[in-house]
């Protein structure tokens, strides 16, 4: 028997993006506002919900600055042993049923220092012993947080051909047939309840975007705050099915950012934003505070990652006069890189990237009570969520590894991205993760065009690997800052990027 579980579990460590207005007071002191230009920002949330949208937000300026705030120190070392060995899930598949459908892991899926129970895991799974003193199998971090690429264990790189489409309920069900244990047959109840209160909430329609951001929502909704209890009946309104796709940022990113995910919202102590994978099934306080002690360290393992370097040679004549052309049209938002290396963590608003609007602005139209939840909760003692209408213009670091682009990962290709005429409108690439999938040359995934989206793809298997750019969310226009350059030029900042 062999079923396909790798994705269970699904640990959430994202959280809303929704835009609430600033509390009254100054919860907002640590954001600088570089220049009001409140005329060109038009209510963006009015495109999609005039009823529902705030008018405050049209004030959100062009470019705001993000500064950094205190962080709890830890150790690297011991970050990378409690990623890959702890149980901060709190539940999963009871290990004689985890052994009997999936055996050891082949060895290019292994990581190195692990210990004697994770040996022979592959790099996405963790087994543990959970309070109740049952051998459990879950999903880690690695699971969207790592990737395969050109045959290699990329910890850090998001996985962006992870496949959320399925029903991932089914499955929890099916782990249940192989029991006899009354302890793991308990264990399985609870790891399977929790599994299918969420999986309406986390499917996707086609392979490769992530549904973490819901996925936290859909936990909120089934916890009292204050005592992390769970709640078989939802406590509020639960989040919509219809999820939105976000594409897995890189962990190497996070040492220059000074907030959390694409809309910046992650702010205060990103250690403990990064633990809430722990709402899966961590119900108590006392448990939570056993995990919050050594996430510091998870934090700073994230911390010390660097990116992996471009495998093929590249021109270091063009990619200088790429780097002359990116400070003179990218460094602005981007930052420059190398030695005395500068990055101005600018959240800039929907309406000056242009890119897809719908993270920043629908989930405030929808979802602000899970921001609320987050801040009123054990979790928030620390930390805040703070969603404002803009996207943060990430760090560049290891860009080449890490297509598809955009937050929603709508643009397969970094040549694409830079001449916006160019994107496809439909696409399916192999979600394969060999130097043979990838495009060197136009830097990302090689992919096929398609002259029709999901409505006239009567076939369901072909529709999961379509990119439909007119679904909602899933829009690649905006973002026009290459279009200017000539072609020249854009092959030079190509070449640049290939290098960063
Ligand atoms: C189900 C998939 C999934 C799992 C499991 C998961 N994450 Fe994430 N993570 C995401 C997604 C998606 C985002 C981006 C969300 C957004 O920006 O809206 C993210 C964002 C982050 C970020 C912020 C990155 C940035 O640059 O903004 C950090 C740090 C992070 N996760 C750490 C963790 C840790 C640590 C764990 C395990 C305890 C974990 N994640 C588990 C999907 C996941
Ligand atoms: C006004 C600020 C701004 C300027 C100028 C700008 N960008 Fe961006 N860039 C952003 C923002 C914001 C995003 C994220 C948008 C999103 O995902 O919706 C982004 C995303 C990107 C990404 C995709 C990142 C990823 O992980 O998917 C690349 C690559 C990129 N920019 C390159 C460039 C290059 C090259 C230039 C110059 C030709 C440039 N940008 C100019 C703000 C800017």
């Amino acid at each position: 028997m062999k079923i396909h579980w790798g994705l269970l579990l699904l640990a959430a460590c994202s959280t809303a993006e929704p835009i609430v207005p600033p509390p009254p007071g100054n919860a907002d002191a640590a954001v600088v506002v570089l220049h009001e230009d409140a005329a060109a920002a038009p209510d963006a949330a009015a495109r999609f919900d005039d009823a529902a949208a705030p008018a405050d937000d049209a004030a959100m300026p062009p470019l705001t600055v993000l500064q950094p705030e205190a962080q709890r120190a830890g150790d690297p070392l011991l970050g990378y042993a409690a990623l890959l060995d702890r149980g901060y899930v709190g539940c999963g598949v009871p290990d004689s049923a985890y052994r009997l459908a999936m055996g050891s892991a082949p060895m290019n899926v292994r990581l190195p220092g692990r210990n004697a129970l994770n040996a022979d895991l592959p790099y996405s799974q963790t087994r543990y012993v959970t309070s109740s003193t049952v051998t459990v199998v879950s999903a880690n971090c690695l699971t969207c947080h790592g990737s395969m690429l050109d045959g290699r264990v990329v910890v850090g790189l998001g996985n962006a051909s992870a496949d959320f489409t399925g029903d991932q309920g089914q499955t929890a069900d099916l782990v249940g047939l192989v029991l006899s244990r009354p302890d793991e047959i308990r264990e399985w109840q609870k790891w399977s309840e929790r599994v299918k209160t969420i999986s309406p909430y986390i499917q996707m329609p086609i392979i490769g975007v992530n549904p973490a951001d819901n996925l936290a929502n859909a936990l909120f909704a089934h916890r009292d705050p204050t005592t992390l209890s769970w709640s078989t009946t939802p406590l509020m309104e639960m989040p919509p099915t219809t999820v939105l796709p976000v594409d897995v940022p890189a962990w190497w990113l996070g040492k220059h950012k000074s907030s959390m995910f694409w809309v910046g919202s992650g702010r205060g102590d990103h250690a403990r934003i990064m633990m809430t994978a722990s709402t899966l099934c961590v119900d108590t306080v006392a448990e939570a505070e056993a995990i919050d002690a050594y996430f510091p360290d998870v934090r700073a393992f994230l911390m010390s990652l660097e990116p992996p370097a471009f495998p093929m040679p590249t021109d270091p004549v063009v990619a200088e006069r790429g780097r002359m052309v990116f400070t003179a049209n990218c460094s602005r938002c981007h930052g420059t890189y190398g030695a005395g290396r500068t990055y101005p963590n600018f959240l800039v608003s929907t309406d000056e990237v242009g890119t897809d609007a719908l993270l920043a602005v629908g989930s405030s139209v929808y979802a602000a009570r899970f921001v609320d939840w987050f801040n009123r909760s054990w979790y928030g003692g620390n930390a805040r969520l703070e969603p404002k209408q803009g996207y943060i213009a990430p760090p560049l670091d290891g860009i080449w590894a890490t297509a598809p682009y955009l937050h929603n990962g709508s643009v397969p290709t970094l040549a694409a991205l830079l001449e916006s005429s160019t994107r496809p409108a439909y696409w399916r690439r192999t979600y394969g993760t060999a130097m043979s999938d990838y495009d060197s040359a136009a830097v990302g995934w090689k992919h096929t065009v398609v002259d029709h989206g999901h409505a006239d793809e009567p076939n369901a298997s072909l529709r999961r690997t379509l990119y439909d750019t007119t679904l909602l969310g899933y829009g690649n226009a905006g973002h026009t800052f290459g279009d200017p350059l000539t072609s020249e030029e854009r092959l030079a900042v190509i070449e640049y990027l290939k290098t960063l």
